[in-house]
């Protein structure tokens, strides 16, 4: 699977979409989202995939085993790089998003969700009653993922040193919660740099703003690009 920097496509329209993409002429990995897909959905995959682009879609299924089997039983068949799932489904229902996904297709990668970055730790106490910290709610679901047999989870790049630890250098920790040095922080908590988030072990990046909302998103990308491949 490339190393690029996944770009997340956070547009409302696939007309905004191609007048992003239409700017950049080399391959690129983008984040297609449920925003994106509710209102556009496998026609824009077609189009993005038949550009030359890879693609994680992040629609973080989670229902009971047989619902999300046969989900992912038709996301498969969009054949793009990456999916994900919630590992709070549990392991059964991660069990059933591989077999659904492998009837039709053999190379998609697929990951989970560990506890959402919005989660806080008093959330997590009072609303979910895990009565641990996030880091080791985080492992839990991340050792969950693994013995289900995903690929990876999503994580924030402070929590892939110990993922990494834990589970291996292979097992991918994808990681949102980017900024380059000196970018505005928007509504992320947690964030690292490029640099810093290959350091703590992240397999794959996820740049959304700093790159869309940019002047320049060509010279933004490349210089995220540049810090992360080193
Ligand atoms: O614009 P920004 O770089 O903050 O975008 C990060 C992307 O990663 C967004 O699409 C956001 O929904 C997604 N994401 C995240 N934190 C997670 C999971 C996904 O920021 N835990």
């Amino acid at each position: 699977m490339k190393q690029l920097p996944i770009i997340a496509l956070d547009f409302e329209s696939a007309d905004k979409v191609n007048a992003f993409l239409d700017q950049f002429d080399e391959p690129l990995f983008v984040k297609v989202g449920m925003e994106l897909f509710y209102q556009t959905g496998p026609k824009l995959i077609k189009s993005i995939k038949d550009r030359g682009h890879s693609i994680f879609l992040d629609l973080k299924l989670h229902d009971i085993p047989n619902t999300v089997s046969k989900a992912m039983e038709g996301l498969a068949k969009l054949d793009v790089d990456l999916v994900n799932v919630h590992a709070a489904g549990g392991k059964a229902m991660m069990e059933a998003a591989i077999k659904g996904l492998r009837q039709h297709n053999k190379h998609t990668k697929i990951i989970a969700v560990t506890q959402l970055t919005s989660t806080t730790e008093t959330q997590l106490h009072e609303e979910q009653n895990i009565q641990t910290t996030i880091e080791e709610a985080v492992l839990n679901y991340a050792k969950l993922s693994q013995q289900a047999g995903l690929d990876g989870v999503v994580c924030s790049p402070l929590e892939a040193e110990l993922i990494t630890a834990q589970l291996g250098k292979d097992f991918m920790k994808v990681t949102p919660g980017i900024r380059p040095e000196g970018s505005a922080q928007n509504d992320q908590k947690r964030i690292t740099t490029p640099e810093q988030a290959k350091q703590l072990g992240s397999t794959h990046i996820v740049v959304g703003r700093p790159i869309t909302q940019s002047d320049d998103p060509v010279k933004s990308y490349q210089i995220i690009k540049e810090s992360w491949l080193g």
